[in-house]
């Protein structure tokens, strides 16, 4: 087995060098680079001489991008694309047969499927594979990852499975595989480190408020935090759906907003993840609207009150989501046999445009409590459309189209 690295930078050498403790690996870089157990060959080398070929050349930001200066009322910009495009002409250039290729750089997600699919040669395999490599710790990192993720086109795990077997040679850990399209490991790679961004963001703003405010240690407060594994630290909330409601969740956060200025913090995080969950409701609304024009249905939302099982229309997302269908000019309905605001609830209706509100698998799976919400009328009529923002009720039921919200996936 030959491998092959283009670009022997900060993580491309060491990463060469661990792949070299296994297998004859050849590396190249526009600079001059030295190592004792990688061969530093010219370009046409390393391409026609190895079997995988991995890429780990920048993707830089522009000039006043790295956050060691503000850059936050500067225009957004996308990472700088060309060494990749480069690598992946020599690929073209200089090789004489199919090769698997194998992006490590960090790109945005979408980034290859419009930028890079196209430009190498349909006879090579592209997979994006990017690394949870941290500097300081390069070498240790590449083998004991928390998760390895590789992404293909599709996204059909067979097509992963020589890559992996390569990976379990080298690691010291037993880490996670997780296999995707190039989008998802995209897409993992970098909200991996923006909800590390965002983690540390909420802690510090709680220790701006402990300066602001006074007689508050912010290691209470954090450690209290750190240590909520049932709610806070854990995969609960990690299911995308309906938005946080309820009678405390959304109040406190417009609460905090007052408090944020109240105390002259400065910003306003409340502000943002408010605005960003109204947005959300609308999206979702806009959606039920197109299929509601579409198929020239009427809406209604399968739920009213905050969550399944209580009455409480109190904070409903629901509602919020109904306030936007009507914002629109549609009428909205409601079923909830619960629900304690009558209004918009009906308890007969016909083919209809559904959003499957309430998952009480999802609610309660906490509490050990794993029953289906089960529909709120006699039977869903057939010719209706259930749009799940959930993605768990199954998707062929005869007569009914669901719609899995949040998978655009197209197998
Ligand atoms: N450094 C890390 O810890 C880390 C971790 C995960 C992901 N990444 C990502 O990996 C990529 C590389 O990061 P890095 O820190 O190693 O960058 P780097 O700048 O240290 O190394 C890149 C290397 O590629 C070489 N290069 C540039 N253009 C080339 C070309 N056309 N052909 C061959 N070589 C070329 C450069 O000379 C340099 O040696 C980036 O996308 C980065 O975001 C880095």
């Amino acid at each position: 087995m030959n491998i092959g690295f283009v670009g022997l930078g900060k993580l491309g050498l060491d990463c060469a060098e661990v792949f070299a403790e296994q297998y004859k690996v050849r590396g190249y870089d526009i600079y001059p680079r030295t190592s004792e157990l990688v061969e530093v060959c010219d370009i046409s080398d390393v391409v026609s001489k190895s079997d995988w070929i991995f890429i780990a050349v920048p993707t830089p930001h522009t000039e006043g991008y790295d956050g060691s200066v503000p850059s936050s009322h500067m225009e957004p910009r996308d990472f700088g694309l060309d060494a990749v495009k480069d690598a992946l002409r020599s690929i073209n250039q200089y090789a004489n047969s199919p090769k698997k290729v194998v992006l490590i750089s960090t790109v945005l997600p979408g980034t290859t499927r419009r930028h890079f699919a196209n430009l190498l040669d349909q006879q090579h395999q592209f997979l994006y594979n990017p690394y949870l490599i941290a500097m300081g710790s390069v070498k240790w990192d590449m083998v004991n990852p928390e998760m390895v993720m590789i992404g293909t086109k599709t996204g059909n795990p067979g097509e992963m499975s020589e890559l992996i077997e390569i990976y379990r040679s080298l690691m010291k850990n037993d880490p996670r595989y997780v296999t995707g399209t190039w989008d998802e490991c995209e897409a993992i790679k970098i909200f991996y480190n923006t909800f590390i961004s965002a983690k540390i963001g909420l802690a510090n703003m709680i220790q701006d408020f402990a300066l602001k405010i006074g007689n508050i240690n912010v290691d209470v407060v954090t450690d209290a935090l750190a240590q909520s594994t049932m709610r806070i630290m854990g995969p609960k909330y990690m299911t995308a759906g309906m938005g946080d409601a309820g009678a405390c969740h959304p109040r406190d956060n417009i609460a905090l907003r007052w408090l944020a200025r109240e105390y002259d913090i400065g910003y306003d995080m409340f502000d943002t993840i408010m605005h960003a969950r109204e947005i959300q409701a609308k999206n979702l609304a806009q959606f039920l609207v197109h299929k509601a024009l579409d198929y020239r249905l009427p809406i209604v939302i399968h739920g009213k009150a905050y969550k399944p099982d209580v009455p409480y229309c109190i904070g409903s997302y629901s509602t919020l989501v109904g306030h936007y269908v009507k914002k629109s000019g549609l009428p909205v309905v409601y079923l909830d046999p619960l629900a304690d605001d009558p209004t918009d609830v009906v308890d007969t209706v016909g083919v209809s445009v559904f959003l499957w509100a309430h998952n009480r698998k999802i609610t309660y799976e906490y509490t050990g409590d794993q029953k289906d919400t089960q529909p709120y009328c006699k039977t869903i009529p057939a010719g209706s459309i259930i749009v799940d923002p959930w993605r768990r009720l199954p998707r062929d039921q005869t007569g009914i189209t669901v719609i899995h919200y949040g998978n655009t996936r197209n197998n």
